[in-house]
C-alpha cells in the first residue's frame, strides 16, 4: 500500500523566520507540498510509531495540504496523528497539543499574518516535542535535503473526513481529529484569574476583540463570550474564512485602523484587541492609549506576578534584537536575566527549555511564556485582562505608571516591502561596510555611536552561533538603529527599519512618536540612502 513516487527538486525550499512560506501558487506545483514534506520528515529520526499533530490556520489550500501530509505520515511510519477539526489548530494551540500530548512533532500550516486565498500565501512550519519551531540545525537539513530529494513516500487512502471528531485511519496508522478549542481554553484556565476577570466584564468593562476572519475566532468566542462572561458581538470578525474575507490578518494600526480610531473615541470600549491569521500575534489598545508590543513585553514581565500561573514571579525575559529595551529595565529591577536574541521565536525555545526565561517577545506583536513555544496572542490579551481586573487601573494608568518608573522608550518600525531584492541586498552589504568606521562619531547634538555591529547569536544554552542577523548602531544615550532584511516576505525583498529612543523616568512621555524619533529616521536616511536606492518616498508601512 506504500507508494514511493519519483520526484525532482525545487531550488527554493529554504525555510526563513518561521517555516516556508510562498505563493499558494508556488505550493500549488505538483509534488511542492510532497517534495517539502518529505525532506522535513528525512530529517528527522525516530518517529516510527509515533505522533504527529497537524493543524493550519484554515486559509486556503489548507485542505489539500492536510490530506496529503496525513497519507505521507502514515507512509513514513508514524504511528498517529492528531489534526483539530477542520484542520484548524491556531498555532499556540499546536504548540500546546504537542506538549500535552507528547508527541514527536507537528505541521503547523500557516502563513501568519500574510493575506490568504488563491493568490495569497501559504506556509509550511516543522515544530519539535517541545513545541517550538524548528532550530536552525532542523531547517538546514531540511533545506539541503530539498535540494537532492528524488522521491516520497504515500500511501493510497481515501480522505480523511476533517469534521468528525474522534478516530479513522489511514492505512496501519492512526487519525484522531480533535476539538481545537478544548485544550488550549483548559490551559488558559490554569494560569489566569478568570473569576476575576469575569467580575470586570460583569461589572461592565466593555472589550472589543477582532479575529480578523481567522482563526481565533472559535477561541475567543468560547472564552471571552462562553466562559468569561462578556457580551455576544465583543468578539468581531469571529469565522475564520479561508480568504480572510480578502483582509489582511495582520493585528497592526494599519489594518486594525477603525478598531483604533474607536478606541480614541469616549464611546468606544475601554480596551480593543486583535490577532492574527494563526493566532500567535496580538494587538492591545486601550482607551486612549495604544500599547507598542515592545512596551506591552515589558509591562506583562513587570505585572505578570498578578496572574495565577506566574505568582512565584518570572526567571528571566527575552526579546528579539530588534525588539526595544524597555523589557531589559524590567529584568534589571527584578534582578532576573535578560536575553536578546535573533528574530524569531525559534531562539527562545531553548532558553525556555533550559528555565531561564518565563516570558519573551517580539516588537512585531508577539508575546508569550513558557506555557506553550510559540508567541500567543490571546494568552496576552487574557494576562492583560488579568492585570487590569487586579489594578482595578485602565490601560492608559498602567502604561503610564510603568514609564513613569523605568522610563519610556519610544519605538516604531518603518517598513519598505517588495523592495528589488538585490537593491536592498546592496544596501546593507554598503551599510555594514561603514559600520567599522561609525563608533564614536557625533551625529547631531546628541547622538553618539557607541556600537556598530551586525548581531552575532551565541546561543548560552546548545552552544551555537548565528551571524548575520541584523544591523545594530546603537548610540550612548540608549537610542538605536537597526536595519534587517525581512526573511518571511515571499515577494522580493522587506527592508525593516527600527528606531528607539530611551526617554527618562523623569523626561518627556508625551511626546508623539513620530515626532520623537524624526532625527534618527533622519540619520538612517543619511546612512543607508533608502529613499533614493529603493524609490520610494516613504515606508510602505509604520507600526
Ligand atoms: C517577522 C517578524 C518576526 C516574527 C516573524 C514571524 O519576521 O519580524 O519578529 O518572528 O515575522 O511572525 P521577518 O519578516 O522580519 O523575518
Ligand atoms: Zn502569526
Amino acid at each position: 500500500m506504500i507508494q514511493t513516487v519519483k520526484t525532482t527538486p525545487f531550488s527554493d525550499q529554504k525555510p526563513g523566520t518561521s517555516g516556508l512560506r510562498k505563493r499558494v501558487t508556488v505550493y500549488q506545483q505538483p509534488n511542492y507540498v510532497e517534495n517539502y514534506l518529505q525532506a522535513i520528515f528525512d530529517s528527522l529520526e525516530g518517529f516510527e510509531g509515533q505522533t504527529l499533530v497537524i493543524g493550519g490556520d484554515g486559509r486556503f489550500y489548507n485542505d489539500v495540504a492536510i490530506q496529503t501530509a496525513i497519507r505521507m505520515a502514515a507512509a513514513n511510519g508514524f504511528g498517529k496523528v492528531m489534526v483539530g477539526q477542520n484542520g484548524l489548530l491556531s498555532t499556540p494551540a499546536a504548540s500546546h497539543v504537542i506538549r500535552h500530548y507528547q508527541a514527536f512533532g507537528g505541521l503547523v500550516l500557516s502563513a501568519s499574518h500574510n493575506p490568504g486565498g488563491p493568490d495569497g500565501d501559504f506556509g509550511i512550519k516543522y515544530n519539535i516535542g517541545n513545541g517550538g519551531p524548528a532550530p536552525e540545525k532542523i531547517t538546514d537539513a531540511v533545506y539541503d535535503r530539498s535540494k537532492v530529494i528524488d522521491s516520497y513516500k504515500t500511501v493510497d487512502a481515501p480522505d480523511i473526513d476533517l469534521g468528525a471528531i474522534g478516530t479513522q485511519s489511514v492505512g496501519d496508522m492512526v487519525v484522531e481529529v480533535i476539538d481545537p478549542v478544548t485544550d488550549y481554553t483548559a490551559l488558559m484556565q490554569t494560569l489566569f484569574d478568570f473569576g476575576a476577570i469575569k467580575a470586570l466584564f460583569a461589572g461592565g468593562f466593555t472589550m472589543t476583540f477582532d479575529a480578523m476572519n481567522a482563526i481565533t475566532g472559535p477561541y475567543a468566542h468560547k472564552i471571552f463570550e462562553d466562559i468569561l462572561g462578556a457580551p455576544k458581538g465583543t468578539v468581531v470578525n469571529g469565522t475564520p474564512s479561508p480568504t480572510f474575507n480578502n483582509g489582511h490578518p495582520d493585528p497592526n494600526l494599519v489594518y486594525c485602523k477603525d478598531m483604533f480610531d474607536l478606541l480614541m473615541t469616549p464611546e468606544g470600549p475601554d480596551f480593543g484587541a486583535a490577532s492574527d491569521g494563526d493566532g500567535d500575534r496580538n494587538l492591545i489598545i486601550g482607551k486612549n492609549r495604544f500599547v507598542t508590543p515592545s512596551d506591552s513585553l515589558a509591562l506583562l514581565a513587570a505585572n505578570a506576578h498578578l496572574a495565577p500561573g506566574y505568582r512565584d514571579g518570572i526567571a528571566g525575559i527575552a526579546r528579539s534584537m530588534p525588539t526595544s529595551a524597555a523589557a531589559d529595565r524590567v529584568a534589571e529591577k527584578l534582578g532576573i536575566e535578560m536575553h536578546e536574541t535573533p528574530t524569531g521565536w525559534k531562539f527562545f525555545g531553548n532558553l525556555l527549555d533550559a528555565g531561564r526565561v518565563t516570558i519573551c517577545g517580539e516588537e512585531s506583536a508577539g508575546t508569550g511564556s513558557d506555557h506553550v513555544r510559540e508567541k500567543d496572542g490571546l494568552w496576552a490579551v487574557l494576562l492583560w485582562l488579568n492585570i487590569v481586573a487586579v489594578r482595578k487601573q485602565s490601560v492608559d494608568e498602567i502604561v503610564r505608571a510603568h514609564w513613569a518608573t523605568y522610563g519610556r522608550n519610544y519605538y516604531t518600525r518603518h517598513d519598505y516591502e517588495e523592495v528589488d531584492a538585490a537593491i536592498a541586498g546592496q544596501l546593507m552589504d554598503d551599510v555594514r561596510a561603514k559600520l567599522p568606521g561609525l563608533v564614536g562619531q557625533n551625529f547631531g547634538e546628541d547622538l553618539q555611536v557607541a556600537y556598530a555591529d551586525d548581531f552575532k547569536y551565541h546561543d548560552p544554552v546548545d552552544g551555537s552561533t548565528s551571524a548575520k542577523q541584523g544591523i545594530r548602531i546603537g548610540f550612548t544615550d540608549g537610542s538605536r538603529i537597526v536595519l534587517r532584511l525581512s526573511g518571511t516576505g515571499t515577494v522580493g525583498a522587506t527592508l525593516r527599519v527600527y528606531l528607539e529612543r530611551y526617554e527618562a523616568a523623569d523626561g518627556r512621555h508625551d511626546l508623539d512618536t513620530q515626532y520623537a524619533l524624526e532625527p534618527l529616521v533622519g540619520l538612517a536616511e543619511q546612512l543607508a540612502g533608502i529613499k533614493q536606492r529603493t524609490g520610494r518616498r516613504e515606508p510602505s508601512v509604520i507600526t
